[in-house]
């Protein structure tokens, strides 16, 4: 079926488009009442793996925000689950892994499952969804990056600086290593999955990849992205969000990828300059900043469009969006970007 409003990706072609593009990450959450809704009457994975549920969710920021892509709502963590790992989402405490990683031993407990069994309800989500869109906007899949979910399957809870997962790569490379290895294959399977259901665009979510020194980001992330990346560019057009890797950029740009995500710590030239011409660069508004007024937001984001300057540009926050931000707020932020371009 062919894509009406297919502006991300044209955009991530490198075509130049009639405006710039727009989506917020995290787009499917907290921020909206309908959400919150459902959030009352099922369990965040029950939504997860029920289809017709993560549809309702996914579409939600589509009818109520107006933004130009769809993201399957589903969460990075359903892979260290598959793979074996109890993973629990405690209200107000966020992810919990009560049995976490910890050396080599612990590894048996872990697999490559086949991911048409443990995942089959992330793949009937995506072709319902795109039944239910019918076309109307491109639907982004995705995955967390093998050093976001191994901080999570080592640590076992979120954590600001993940010092846990980070000893356990400088004391136990090896184990670390297989780890990351079996994690990127499950996410090779798991994504191409995903395109096979319908996915149209693929992103990966290196939330804690800036965690990391540039020589630690490219032995234990960053030769997995790469992995990943090769698998599936020649198929679907492919995102990497690192957060905080600024200084990684012209390697990133290297993998192929169509598109590079940036946060606001960074200023849009010097990431162009670093990526270099041939890479959609995605980004970079602080999501704070969406508490600010109305006004203020439509400032801020003409601002943004110049200094992107119009061309291989997707608007988009420089993280997920937050959960107190009025729903209005977010609408302004799409519409300031479809004025503005
Ligand atoms: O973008 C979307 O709207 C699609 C859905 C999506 C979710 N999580 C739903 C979710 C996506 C793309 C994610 C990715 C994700 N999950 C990341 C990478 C992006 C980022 O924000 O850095 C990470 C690190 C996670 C792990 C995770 N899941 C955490 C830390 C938490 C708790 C804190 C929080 O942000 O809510 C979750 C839970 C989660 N995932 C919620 C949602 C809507 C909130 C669940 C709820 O309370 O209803």
């Amino acid at each position: 079926m062919s894509i009406k409003n297919d502006l991300i990706l044209r955009t991530l072609r490198g075509e130049q488009t009639e405006r710039t593009p727009v989506w917020m990450m995290r787009q499917a959450g907290r921020y909206l009442p309908q959400y919150m809704v459902l959030r009352e009457k099922y369990g965040f994975f029950e939504r997860c793996q029920t289809p017709a549920l993560a549809t309702e969710i996914t579409l939600q920021p589509v009818d109520i925000v107006g933004v130009d892509a769809a993201i399957l709502f589903s969460d990075i963590l359903v892979v260290p689950q598959a793979m074996g790992l109890e993973v629990q989402l405690i209200e107000s405490k966020g992810p919990i892994l009560p049995e976490p990683i910890k050396n080599i031993n612990d590894l048996q407990r872990v697999m490559v499952p086949d991911v048409n069994d443990r995942l089959h309800y992330v793949f009937d989500a995506i072709q319902l969804i795109k039944q239910e869109l019918n076309g109307r906007v491109p639907l982004i899949g995705f995955a967390g990056a093998p050093w976001t979910l191994l901080c999570y399957m080592v640590q076992g809870k979120g954590s600001k600086t993940f010092d846990e997962a980070k000893a356990f790569c400088y004391t136990q490379p090896d184990t670390a290593h297989k780890l990351l290895q079996m994690i990127t294959d499950t996410t090779i399977a798991y994504l191409k999955g995903q395109v096979k259901a319908g996915a149209d665009i693929i992103q990966i979510f290196d939330s804690w990849g800036g965690l990391l020194s540039p020589a630690d980001f490219e032995t234990y992330s960053l030769q997995y992205i790469r992995q990943i990346v090769a698998a599936l560019k020649d198929e679907v057009p492919t995102i990497i969000f690192a957060k905080g890797a600024w200084f990684a950029l012209e390697e990133m740009a290297a993998t192929g990828a169509h598109g590079l995500g940036i946060d606001w710590c960074i200023k849009p030239k010097l990431a162009r300059q670093f990526a270099g011409p041939d890479v959609t660069l995605q980004g970079n508004f602080d999501p704070a900043k969406l508490s600010a007024p109305i006004p203020v937001i439509k400032q801020e984001v003409k601002t943004m469009l110049e200094a992107f300057g119009g061309h291989r540009h997707i608007a988009n926050l420089g993280h997920g969006i937050l959960p107190n931000i009025p729903v209005d707020h977010a609408r302004a932020f799409v519409d300031s970007v479809k004025e503005y371009s």
